[in-house]
């Protein structure tokens, strides 16, 4: 059926290859496309902010998934926060702020039914674009690792990895707020020194350090109660070998592993899981937006608190998206990827 054009046309980014490895800017497309004008129940909505994940990497490869693969020549997807324009729903109108999964596009039309307004405190005095950072779907990601899936109890030992990350940096605050011992992971001594110093928790170490291992077993000569697992590899390895007995490790990610075009083999120690009697348990926060409200207002807590920290990498405009998405899979980027799509109105 043909639809009227709202003279509006949106650059959007389409999955042009499917990478090997890291990906290259080749993988990506850039296109203009007119937007049509919305139908009864649509909205016309322009995109200020775009998320970049390290998911993304794993939906550009063929394969089903816990998530569907992107689509070769079609508009990638991912979170975003945009305003809307235009409204043919009385529960939203012009000027509202929106959260949806039609990120990689300036603009768009689509039912209301498939965005979700963004209730902004204007008290708590945080950027909009937190809301896909630590407000958002990754701290109730760090919320549920702890709460519902490590079971975290006031004063454990707990081990971060990805700690510079979004999930990692709100773990490290939430922790740190049940009087637990915390320890994170980062990159290089920058973010070692950033993620100890800003973050205010006990120790940092630098994963990619030749001593990693035997700094882990120095920070922690008890063990580990809880250990965040964000990464996988080598980080998963040496906390196997620090944990407690009856320790709990909630596996939330494995980005060591996610442009590997050969698949490594597993830690040699996961027999730890036994003696030890340990609990592994991995989880997709999808099926735990249930515990959306009160994660808000933990956070919401901590923020008043000014114990939510985090850090966020920002490009500008749609065509920088590509080369944010590498460089958060070549460890260039410095926490939280963000592309600022446009200014507010
Ligand atoms: N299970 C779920 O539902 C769920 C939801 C959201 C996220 N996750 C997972 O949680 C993890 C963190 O996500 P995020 O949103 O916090 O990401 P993010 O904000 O983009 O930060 C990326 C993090 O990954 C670290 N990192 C990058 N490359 C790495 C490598 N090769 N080896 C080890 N660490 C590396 C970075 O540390 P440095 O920069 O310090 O190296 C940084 O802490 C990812 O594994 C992601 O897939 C899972």
């Amino acid at each position: 059926m043909q639809r009227e054009s709202s003279a509006v046309v949106s650059s959007e980014i389409r999955l042009k290859s499917r990478p090997s490895g890291l990906p290259t800017l080749e993988n990506f497309e850039l296109v203009k496309v007119p937007v049509p004008a919305p139908k009864a129940g649509e909205v016309l909505v322009r995109n200020l902010w775009m998320s970049v994940d390290p998911y993304m990497r794993g939906r550009m490869n063929e394969g089903q998934s816990y998530i569907p693969p992107f689509e070769l020549g079609r508009v990638l997807e991912g979170s975003a926060i945009g305003q809307i324009v235009t409204s043919n729903v009385p529960e939203l109108q012009a000027g509202d702020y929106v959260t949806s999964m039609f990120g990689w596009r300036e603009a768009y039309v689509a039912a209301a039914t498939s965005v979700q307004r963004l209730d902004v405190t204007p008290s708590l005095q945080v950027p909009l674009e937190s809301h896909l950072g630590a407000l958002g779907v990754p701290g109730l990601t760090a919320y549920v690792a702890l709460f519902r899936i490590a079971n975290l109890k006031p004063g454990e030992r707990v081990f971060i990895s990805g700690a510079t990350g979004a999930v990692g940096a709100a773990a490290c605050a939430f922790a740190k707020a049940m009087g637990c011992y915390v320890v994170g992971t980062a990159g290089s001594e920058e973010k070692r020194a950033w993620t100890e110093r800003v973050l205010g928790i006990d120790a940092a170490i630098n994963y990619r350090a030749p001593d990693f291992d035997s700094a882990v077993a120095r920070a922690f000569p008890d063990g580990i109660d809880v250990y965040l697992d964000n990464a996988g590899g080598e980080q998963l390895r040496v906390a196997l070998d620090h944990m407690r007995e009856f320790g709990r490790i909630a596996c939330c990610g494995m980005i060591d592993q996610y442009n590997d075009t050969v698949p490594k083999s597993g830690p040699a120690n996961l027999y730890n899981i036994v003696t030890r009697k340990l609990h592994m348990e991995g989880f997709i926060v999808m099926d735990h937006f249930d515990l959306t409200e009160r994660f808000q207002r933990a956070a919401a807590d901590l923020v008043r608190a000014g114990k939510l920290k985090w850090r966020h990498t920002i490009a500008t405009g749609l065509a920088a998206a590509p080369q944010a998405l590498i460089d958060l899979n070549s460890g260039k980027s410095f926490g939280k990827s963000l592309v600022r799509l446009s200014q507010m109105a």
